[in-house]
């Protein structure tokens, strides 16, 4: 079949995946045929998924893997999903039953990032943290005692040097254009999460707070690649700063990661004014694959790319 991994599972077990791979191939060929639209509605909902051009290449930029993006976008053949994996074919088939409104495309890259398990469950902890493209959400963590090795100031803020470089730069250029960018938060630590995300759960609820802050050991903020700029408001991202730094960021390798297109990924709110650094390469890809969530371009093009890491 068209997998890239190989495991070697009993027989029975192996009867049963290829029957169910055989499965989500015909339903992938059928959907495709059926006119591929991405899914729109409901629960964990619009993916997000690869609205944009499909003639880009991220094997360009990012050096991915053996195949272009445009691959699964423009191909009827399951082989184009080389993102599938071939262990997870009783969860792929579970996924798109439970969300029907998914294309087989979708499914197979939100399984592959665990987004068929509820939050803040059966989560793991990312094998490299020094990772410039390591994948932090409420499925996959960092250590507790992760602090990055090498740190330097922004302003009153701290981040990783490539990051704080990045985002010298762009405060430097956006200051050309009339426009003051400045970094409120960067890089915060473990036990600064935990008293944040404690005292937003005291004050809202829990679930409340899960909306917008993320529980210690699972912020970006702990990577030292994040930055929150000017005054953290939702007014942010209407003024000229914020109109500005959406349509440059990419440029200094910043993607602003929770809007309101990826929030039924992410399932945070809107946060115009937090950026992630993933490095110029990939966020270029992901502008161009019109890609909302970078959770679909890791899935895609991180962990089906290992030498893409940064
Ligand atoms: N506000 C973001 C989700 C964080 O706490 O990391
Ligand atoms: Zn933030």
């Amino acid at each position: 079949m068209f997998s890239k991994t190989s495991s070697h599972p009993s027989a029975a077990i192996t009867i049963i995946i290829l029957l169910l791979a055989i499965s989500l191939s015909l339903s992938f060929s059928a959907c495709k045929r059926g006119g591929g639209e991405n899914g729109g509605s409901g629960g964990a909902g619009e993916s997000g998924s690869s609205g944009g051009s499909s003639d880009s290449d991220p094997g360009d930029g990012g050096g991915a893997g053996t195949d272009t993006p445009g691959g699964a976008g423009d191909s009827a053949d399951p082989e184009a999903l080389w993102y599938y994996e071939e262990e997870r074919a009783e969860r792929y088939a579970a996924f798109a039953q439970i969300r029907p409104d998914l294309t087989m495309e979708d499914v197979v890259w939100m399984v592959d990032c665990d987004l068929d398990l509820p939050p803040y469950e059966d989560t793991h902890e990312v094998p490299d943290p020094n990772s410039l493209t390591l994948l932090v959400n409420k499925h996959f963590g960092l250590p507790q005692d992760y602090v990055p090795a090498d740190l330097i100031s922004v302003g009153s803020a701290q981040m990783r040097s490539e990051s704080a470089a990045a985002l010298n730069a762009l405060i430097s250029d956006a200051e050309g254009q009339g426009l003051g960018i400045w970094a409120q938060s960067g890089f915060r630590a473990y036990g600064i999460q935990q008293s944040l995300y404690n005292n937003y759960a005291a004050t809202d609820g829990q679930a409340a707070a899960d909306t917008y802050s993320a529980r210690p050991g699972f912020s970006e903020h702990q990577t030292g690649l994040t930055v929150d700029l000017n005054d953290i408001t939702d007014a942010f991202g209407q003024r000229p700063e914020g109109i500005w730094v959406k349509e440059h960021a990419w440029e200094y390798g910043f993607i602003i990661r929770y809007t309101e297109e990826n929030q039924s990924i992410t399932l945070y709110v809107r946060e115009p004014w937090h950026l992630r650094y993933i490095g110029r390469e990939h966020a270029e890809a992901m502008r161009d694959l019109g890609f909302t969530s970078f959770e679909e371009y890791w899935a895609k093009y991180i962990k089906h790319a290992p030498s893409a890491v940064g």
